[in-house]
């Protein structure tokens, strides 16, 4: 029970200081317990069948309760059921983070409470979210005029990617609009186009080389033949890291292909464009800086907590273009040139993205942030290399970034016998319960991938990830051969 401020006033929401220490201490006492335990954790978390879950439904409390219970509820029944995502051994799908100073920001714009969204609510504050996209920008190498937002994450920013350039392109003639991208596409670029009107088959899938990577000759052939037909192709997007293999594009070959032809070249950059941060890591993002536009994950590449996406454009008025909008009952005080986030994205109301990012840059500085990403690569090339040592694992994707793919081999097994095994991989590892790994489908055949993204995943975890595969490849093949 929250002890209101004044006791006896039973419509009041306040609380006294005292009664708000009491609950922080043990709020962060309770998470530094969780923290601790952490590395500990079944990777994979001891999961929830539906019956648990339907046990949860419950009506809205009429009255109010004790913190305590509900923290031990949350933090020993709840959270350990789920994936152990800011745990060191999670390198499954695209590990997320969860810094420390992220929090402490949250904590801090959520009770100071300022409107962020409109730049004339809060002009200081806002300045401070643009300090933080222009950092984001120096490090993309986008130029004086580019402009970033936030988005929740990077399907949202990939969305709002696809509306600058049909806005700009395509005007009310959307219909006749095709947008290009690989077989390797994240499923949000499909889902982006059609939340913008662009219909699947206005989309095209083209072809990939034998690394996963789009095959740029196939992109002049494919718009003339749209052409041909009468359409208007007006975007191609590339990936700096697919979420398959962490393939990433040949950049400079399709914004050859897009200048000549007059098309938008996004980027999505959600898993790996942060490593442009890094100078040394730069060649393996050759191009970058030329893309029209590029999604960043800062959820995933800045190892902050999930919520927080961004998008950069480089020519920022094309942000505005879509999404500027007058109301008679705001100020109009922002001029063309400045951030003014309702006035460059689809929101009005919302919470307050560039203080994690700002407070994270401030607390840690750059360089610790690029020589945590610069760690995570040297790791996965390392744990690649390690792996590809073994006679039965044949490395499909080696690492470009900090993803890697690979499957299980033996002489004269089918690809059939080869998924299977290589599945039985990621279940045997599962079961050590120090890492959690994912697979996909790719090239015709199942491959398990190791993406090392989190801050927590150190050279010991990294080791550990090692071991636990080769002792399952080992298994597997033993069993099957
Ligand atoms: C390459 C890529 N693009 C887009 C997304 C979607 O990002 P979000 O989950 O932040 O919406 C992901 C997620 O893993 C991704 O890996």
């Amino acid at each position: 029970m929250i002890d209101p401020a004044p006791p006896d006033d039973p419509a009041s929401l306040e609380i006294s200081e005292d009664e708000m220490r009491r609950l922080a201490r043990l709020t962060v006492d309770r998470l530094l317990e969780h923290l601790r335990a952490v590395p500990r954790a079944p990777a994979a978390g001891t999961g929830a069948d539906e019956a648990y879950c339907r046990s949860l439904v419950e009506g809205a409390p009429e009255t109010g309760q004790a913190l305590e219970p509900l923290l031990d509820a949350y933090l020993d029944e709840w959270v350990p059921r789920t994936l152990t995502t800011n745990g060191p051994g999670y390198m499954a799908y695209v590990p997320g983070g969860g810094l420390f100073s992220a929090a402490l920001a949250d904590l801090v714009s959520d009770l100071t409470n300022r409107f962020t969204g409109a730049r004339f609510a809060s002009p200081p504050l806002v300045e401070l979210e643009a300090n933080t996209l222009r950092w984001f920008c120096d490090w993309m190498g986008m130029p004086d005029g580019a402009r970033g937002i936030f988005t929740s994450g990077g399907s949202m920013a990939n969305f709002n990617a696809v509306l600058c350039a049909r806005e700009r392109a395509l005007g009310a003639d959307i219909r006749s609009g095709v947008l290009y991208t690989s077989t390797q596409a994240h499923h949000s670029v499909a889902k982006s186009a059609r939340l913008a009107g662009v219909m699947p088959d206005r989309v095209r899938a083209l072809p990939v080389d034998a690394r996963f990577r789009l095959d740029p000759s196939a992109l002049p052939a494919a718009i003339a033949e749209d052409r041909s037909r009468g359409l208007r192709p007006f975007m191609v997007v590339t990936s700096a890291g697919t979420t398959n293999t962490g393939a990433v594009d040949p950049f400079d070959a399709v914004a050859d292909v897009a200048a000549r032809e007059g098309l938008w070249h996004h980027i999505d950059g959600a898993y790996g464009a942060f490593f442009h941060a890094c100078p040394e890591l730069r060649p393996l993002l050759a191009g970058l800086p030329r893309a029209d536009s590029i999604t960043l994950d800062p959820h995933k590449g800045l190892f902050l907590p999930y919520g927080t996406g961004a998008l950069l454009v480089r020519d920022g008025r094309a942000l505005r273009e879509v999404h500027g909008a007058g109301a008679d009952y705001m100020p109009d005080q922002s001029s063309g040139d400045v951030y003014d986030p309702c006035q460059m994205s689809p929101e009005l109301s919302r919470g307050y993205p560039g203080l994690r990012v700002w407070l994270t840059f401030k607390l840690f500085g750059a360089a610790r942030l690029r020589a945590a990403l610069a760690e995570k690569r040297a790791l996965a090339v390392a744990a690649a290399d390690a792996l590809s040592r073994d006679p039965h694992v044949v490395m499909a994707a080696p690492p470009e970034l900090s993803l890697f793919a690979f499957h299980v081999t033996w002489p004269g097994a089918s690809v059939r016998d080869e998924d299977a095994a290589t599945r039985a991989v990621l279940d045997h590892v599962a079961a050590r319960g120090r890492v959690h790994l994912s697979g996909c489908q790719a090239g015709g055949r199942y491959l398990v991938r190791v993406c090392v993204l989190s801050f927590r995943s150190r050279r010991s975890h990294v080791d550990a990830c090692v071991e636990d595969v080769l002792e399952a490849v080992r298994a597997s093949v033993a069993s099957r051969s």
